[in-house]
């Protein structure tokens, strides 16, 4: 028998999102005229916009014609959309050269996880998005400390054990909170004073409102010697299917730089030249129309909370994020899940499923389509709400 990477056994026995699809479809099945509403994977649901999906189809045609045809390209990404990249999100600061475009900020973290196996230990926000933990688990052998995120620390983790590579999402995947400057400017401290590294992901800072909060890791000064960015097209621009990303890894990184442009090469041919095209021109003509619909999912995000609010539920995030997290009082994180589910018809992810720190927590996402706003809400906030109304 081939024998099994110990490495695999350190995880759970699946994947967070595909635990709860497990569970939904065994509802499902008991339960077939359920009418169900999905807030629970971060999942996009409003179209693209045509003016996106109308320059596509006439690159895709160019591709049959011997002038148009295109085979690999530059791995790291074509010089215009790292260009424009540049220009919408980080103007005066970083160089295109320092932009890796990919097909998206996850498998983005698993690249670096290969290249910074040696950093140990490894500090995980608990509750954390899964990949940073699990990545960690399979590609190397660092101890990892999990940081306590919670309302007690106002969701700031503690530094102790000196971690040697930290990762940062903010706005927060699960808990919907948001970095102040002050936060952000004592972590850039932190990685500096003791040589270490910082991957922040940025994929949710469209969703920031005002100009209290950074939205880059490099509005901190220093930060470009000691922190690597991942972002992604996804959530503001809807590309959860169609895999666009890009990772900053500054020059002044030094070594990390040249290793990580090797192994990028190495690994990874580049990002579909369709995506990447579709990235030109969200980040051009279609700039706006991402941004109406991140505004939508923000209006979705915003009902939510305050029909949670008032159902004098305690609620956290929501106000920069497309994610608002809620106590459980007095339930598991699964058992709200099941009642959830169960009593009001709605998928939502329960905290746990993000570590141990989540527990007593259950995560709701903004990302449903707007038309079904008002039957969520509906459902959100009818204490006496049964499922029988909607069986
Ligand atoms: C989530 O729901 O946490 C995200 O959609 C997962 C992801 O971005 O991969």
């Amino acid at each position: 028998m081939v024998e099994r990477n110990p490495r695999s056994t350190k995880l759970s026995k699946s994947y967070l999102f595909r635990e709860v699809a497990d569970r939904v479809q065994s509802y499902k099945r008991k339960n077939p005229g359920a009418v169900l509403y999905n807030l629970g994977i971060g999942d996009t649901t409003i179209p693209l916009p045509q003016v996106v999906t109308q320059s596509l189809s006439g690159f895709f045609e160019s591709l049959s014609t011997e002038e148009g045809y295109l085979g690999y390209q530059n791995e790291q990404g074509n010089e215009l959309l790292r260009k424009s990249i540049i220009e919408r999100f980080y103007p005066d600061t970083i160089t295109p050269d320092e932009v890796f475009v990919s097909d998206g900020a996850k498998c983005d973290i698993g690249r670096l996880q290969i290249l910074l196996s040696h950093l140990s230990p490894v500090l995980i926000q608990d509750p954390t998005y899964p990949v940073y933990r699990d990545g960690t688990l399979l590609s190397g052998d660092q101890s990892l400390i999990y940081a306590v995120c919670n309302p007690e620390n106002d969701f700031f983790p503690n530094f102790s054990g000196s971690p040697k590579l930290l990762y940062i999402c903010s706005p927060n995947n699960p808990t919907g909170t948001v970095l102040t400057y002050t936060q952000l400017t004592h972590l850039v401290s932190y990685a500096k004073e003791h040589g270490a590294l910082i991957i922040f992901d940025a994929a949710y800072r469209y969703f920031i409102q005002g100009e209290q909060h950074p939205r880059t890791i490099y509005e901190i000064p220093g930060a470009k010697e000691i922190a690597i960015e991942v972002n992604s097209f996804s959530k503001f621009a809807g590309f959860t299917g169609i895999r666009l990303g890009w990772s900053i890894v500054p020059k002044t990184l030094k070594g990390l730089y040249d290793d990580y442009a090797r192994l990028h090469s190495t690994i990874f041919n580049g990002a579909s030249i369709l995506a990447q095209k579709c990235g030109e021109v969200v980040l051009q003509e279609g700039f706006e129309a991402c941004m109406a619909s991140v505004e939508e999912y923000r209006a979705n995000t915003k009902a939510m909370r305050d029909a949670l609010l008032s159902e004098g539920e305690t609620v956290y995030g929501g106000e920069h994020a497309p994610y608002v997290w809620i106590e459980t009082k007095g339930k598991s994180s699964w058992e709200a899940f099941q009642y959830y589910l169960e009593e009001k018809q709605l998928i939502v992810t329960p905290g746990s499923g993000f570590g141990k720190g989540g527990e007593g927590f259950v995560r709701l996402s903004g990302f449903f389509h707007p038309s079904t706003r008002s039957a969520i809400l509906d459902r959100l906030a009818c204490s006496s709400y049964t499922s029988t109304l909607y069986s």
